[in-house]
């Protein structure tokens, strides 16, 4: 049964046996109580605090600049609307720099922000880290592939893994993090046929944006469906607004098209 009609909590466990039985789970990002409780009344299985707050609320440029304060406020406002999704809080740049500062973090995300799983982005250093963490029976969600708090060094927003060099690399570095711990994978702006074959070779459940229909979950940013982010829409994310009359439809749409597998097509994903 899936794991909206169990009205029953989702945890890493429940999106495991989700992967196991072949069944697509959804995820978006939120930041306030409000539209925490929306997602829950659509369906959403994973609400994901993102660092993308920076730029949807905050109106920076960048994940940059968003602190481990504000990630444990934000956390604490979605934790209050909603019961039933997974809360997964992403840990802010430089809050684990080192291993010291990634447990101390993670710690508080947990205690002080209500987290259930951190995310953190993919560099060599983490696969300690991670390892660390899962002993310390944090539950955690790397980040690879495109990983925005980088953005200064990848230079720029763009798809990773194109070439067969980098895309060994993703292979490898992604099944090394799930030995080493990580429960959850999540991949950015990859191929649509890398992000098959890891989803493949991976236990863990793979979560995609902008990775293809191939994953077994699909995350966007909330405001981005809703068509009320600042800027330009990424060529990845729909407006689920357009078939839809009110905000709670929109993200049903979004719940069930990802479930139901029409979302997203090749012509969201990257070749
Ligand atoms: O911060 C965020 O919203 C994210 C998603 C893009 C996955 O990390």
């Amino acid at each position: 049964m899936s794991a909206q009609g169990e009205q029953r909590p989702v945890t890493v466990a429940t999106l495991k046996a989700m992967k196991a039985n072949g069944e697509r789970f959804s995820s978006l990002t939120a930041y306030d109580a409000s539209f925490a409780s929306v997602l829950e009344r659509a369906g959403i299985d994973v609400v994901l605090v993102g660092d993308s707050l920076g730029m949807v609320v905050q109106g920076v440029e960048t994940t940059i600049p968003v602190t481990m304060d504000e990630m444990i406020y934000h956390s604490q406002l979605v934790g209050r609307g909603m019961n039933r999704p997974l809360l997964m809080v992403d840990m802010p740049f430089m809050s684990y720099a080192t291993p010291e500062a990634c447990l101390s973090n993670a710690a508080r995300l947990m205690k002080e922000g209500g987290a259930q799983v951190v995310k953190l982005e993919w560099g060599e250093l983490q696969l300690d880290m991670v390892r660390r963490l899962s002993e310390c029976g944090i539950p955690v969600c790397a980040h690879l592939g495109l990983t925005p708090q980088a953005v200064h060094k990848i230079g720029g927003y763009r798809v990773q893994g194109r070439d067969d060099e980098t895309a060994a690399k993703l292979r490898e570095d992604a099944i090394a993090l799930e030995k080493a711990g990580a429960d959850i994978l999540l991949l950015e702006c990859v191929p649509m046929e890398l992000a098959k074959e890891i989803t493949a070779a991976a236990e863990a459940p793979v979560i995609g944006i902008g990775a293809g229909p191939d994953t077994d979950g699909q995350i966007l940013v909330l405001y981005d469906i809703l068509d009320i982010a600042p800027g330009k829409r990424t060529r990845f994310s729909r407006n689920f607004m357009v078939d839809n009359d009110s905000i709670e439809d929109a993200v049903r749409d979004f719940d069930r098209s990802v479930k139901e597998g029409s979302f997203p097509t090749a012509e969201y994903a990257f070749k």
